[in-house]
This record gives C-alpha cells, sequence and structure tokens, in this order.
C-alpha cells in the first residue's frame, strides 16, 4: 500500500465528491461533513465515474444508470450495480489529504 497525496482538504466542500488521481488509480474522493472517505472511482456496474455522482448523505449515485453506494463502506444501496467498490483508507495531514492505495 501507499500513501499519495491526492487533494488540499478545501477543494471538496462538504456534501460533495471529486475524481482524484492517486498513482495508477481513479479514486472518488467524498467529504461527509469534514469526514473524509475515498472509494474506487469505476463503478462495478459498467464503470461510471462515482466522484461525479451526485452525493445525498452517506450515499453517492451513479451518474450513469443511477447505482447507489455507501461511500463509507462501499456497499451497493442500489442496483443496477451488484458488487461492492473498493474502499480506500484516508489521512488529513495538514491542509493535504492522502489515500491509501494498493
Ligand atoms: S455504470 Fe454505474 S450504474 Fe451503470
Amino acid at each position: 500500500m501507499a500513501l499519495v497525496r491526492v487533494a488540499r482538504v478545501d477543494e471538496i466542500a462538504p456534501g460533495t465528491g471529486k475524481v482524484v488521481r492517486a498513482g495508477e488509480t481513479a479514486v472518488a474522493l467524498f467529504n461527509l461533513g469534514g469526514v473524509f472517505h475515498a472509494i474506487d472511482n469505476r463503478c462495478t456496474h459498467v464503470g461510471g465515474p462515482l466522484g461525479e455522482g451526485g452525493v445525498q448523505g452517506n450515499v453517492v449515485i451513479c451518474p450513469w444508470h443511477g447505482s447507489e453506494f455507501d461511500v463509507q463502506t462501499g456497499a451497493v444501496l442500489k442496483p443496477p450495480a451488484r458488487r461492492p467498490v473498493a474502499t480506500y483508507a484516508v489521512s488529513i495531514q495538514g491542509e493535504d489529504v492522502f489515500v491509501d492505495v494498493p
């Protein structure tokens, strides 16, 4: 695993998400009320960009076909996706957000 700096804390407003790069991995990074969570950006349905999806509470809605995932656990909450997305550990150091990716 490698800790990679992906963003500044103030780049992602509370209640929103963003696609960031952590080396070769595209990560969907979310700010839930000041607590950051990271999941794989690729929806497990057919690869929609989850970091561009709408956020409602702890749920992200895939912009392509509407699957819903819990951004804290990666669990599928609504199909058509059936498989959970990978989650990555997030740490904050000063004003920077780091994600631990394989
Ligand atoms: S690609 Fe995400 S729901 Fe289809």
